[in-house]
């Protein structure tokens, strides 16, 4: 489960010391202890999940696994933040430890919104004969809107079967890319999960990014064990080129397969992406919070603390936190990992 992003276009909710996934977005738990219970509800009792996320979280993921039984759900702390790639070659090498078993392995981000857990699990069932076979699985979810903070699969549809071939990567693509891939309607946005055999990955790791492979099996080796957590080396994870798995790996790898997803999904990723999850008022309104408004409509409102009036908003985004206020167009919300980064700078 990777665990380590740093949620920046949530901003002002999502914080460096307290990312998306450890914030409750949707109501009810944090996403990281949703994605746990989804892990749960779908796996075999002898399972294991291992959450990978950042050393300076590990108040917070010790926290979240607390009521998951210690023997079959790990932590694994990265003392600095590589990207995608290296944490899914952690995963990859802490599966294949015990020497002798190769077994399946699922990537999940952990802060996703997903569900229902049937449909989820039905459709990583999909993808197993492909996994097992020495596949890298990935999922795909049909577009809704020219999102551009996502990867997109492109696909080939065949009647006679039910998974689509798979094409090619696209990631991040601009805007008029985007439209143009949603209108195609065979480009699906790449949901971020990956399934297969952790031999599988390590042998794509080892002939694609040989540096990671290596530098990451020296971490683990070397790794300091502290309870239900295991602590990676500063020294040896330092020198880990920095990449997303995407990049790294997916898309130099012939040998992928692609499942189209069942369930309802959403990284959650912006302002924008939750006012679409949300409950509408009879405005087109999602309100949280201590709000009132006059005349607003399809506008995202939320306050954290303070009490937050707004009036003739249209398409708007207004996040008040007990220590900042975001006001936006909700079109433009992307834009806000850029107020976090100028932030970031300053600090
Ligand atoms: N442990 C760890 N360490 N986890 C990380 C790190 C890291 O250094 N960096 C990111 N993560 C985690 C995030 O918390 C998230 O759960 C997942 O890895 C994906 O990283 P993001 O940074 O959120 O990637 P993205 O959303 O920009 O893009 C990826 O996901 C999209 C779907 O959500 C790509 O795979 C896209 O193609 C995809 O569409
Ligand atoms: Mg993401």
């Amino acid at each position: 489960m990777l665990c380590g992003g740093s949620g920046s276009r949530l901003w002002p909710l999502s914080r460096r010391d307290r990312p998306k996934q450890f914030q409750t977005l949707t109501g009810g738990k944090s996403m990281l202890a949703k994605t746990l219970d989804r892990m749960r509800a779908g796996r075999e009792a002898d399972t294991a999940i291992v959450v990978i996320g950042a050393a300076e979280h590990e108040k917070a993921l010790l926290e979240a696994v607390e009521p998951h039984e210690p023997s079959t759900c790990q932590v694994i702390l990265e003392p600095m933040p590589k990207n995608t790639a290296a944490s899914v070659a952690i995963a990859a090498r802490h599966a294949l430890d015990d020497g002798d078993s190769d077994p399946l392995m699922l990537v999940v981000p952990a802060d996703h919104e997903i569900g229902p857990d049937n449909l989820f699990w039905e459709t990583v069932a999909d993808g197993m004969d492909a996994a097992r076979e020495g596949k890298l699985v990935v999922f795909g979810v049909r577009p809704t809107r020219p999102e551009t903070g996502y990867g997109y699969i492109q696909i080939e549809r065949k009647a006679d079967q039910q998974s689509p071939r798979f094409l090619r990567f696209v990631e991040k693509p601009d805007e008029a890319k985007a439209a143009a891939f949603v209108a195609d309607g065979n480009y699906l946005w790449n949901a971020g999960i990956i399934l297969c055999r952790a031999s599988s990955i390590r042998d794509a790791f080892e002939r694609l990014q040989p540096a990671i492979w290596k530098r990451v099996g020296k971490a683990y080796e070397t790794a300091a064990k502290r309870g239900r957590s295991t602590l990676l080396p500063q020294n040896v994870f330092a020198t880990i080129p920095p990449i997303s798995v995407d990049h790294g790996v997916l898309e130099h790898f012939a040998d992928i397969a692609v499942v189209e997803a069942r369930f309802q999904w959403s990284d959650v990723g912006s302002w924008e992406a939750l006012f679409t999850l949300g409950d509408p008022d009879a405005n087109g309104n999602v309100v949280m919070g201590d709000v009132v408004s006059h005349d607003c409509h399809s506008s995202y409102i939320r306050s954290d603390g303070r009490l937050v009036a707004t009036i003739g908003l249209e398409g708007i985004t207004v996040v008040s936190t007990a220590d900042a206020t975001l006001v936006a167009k909700t079109s433009r919300v992307q834009d806000v990992r850029l107020i976090a980064e100028r932030l970031e700078q300053q600090a």
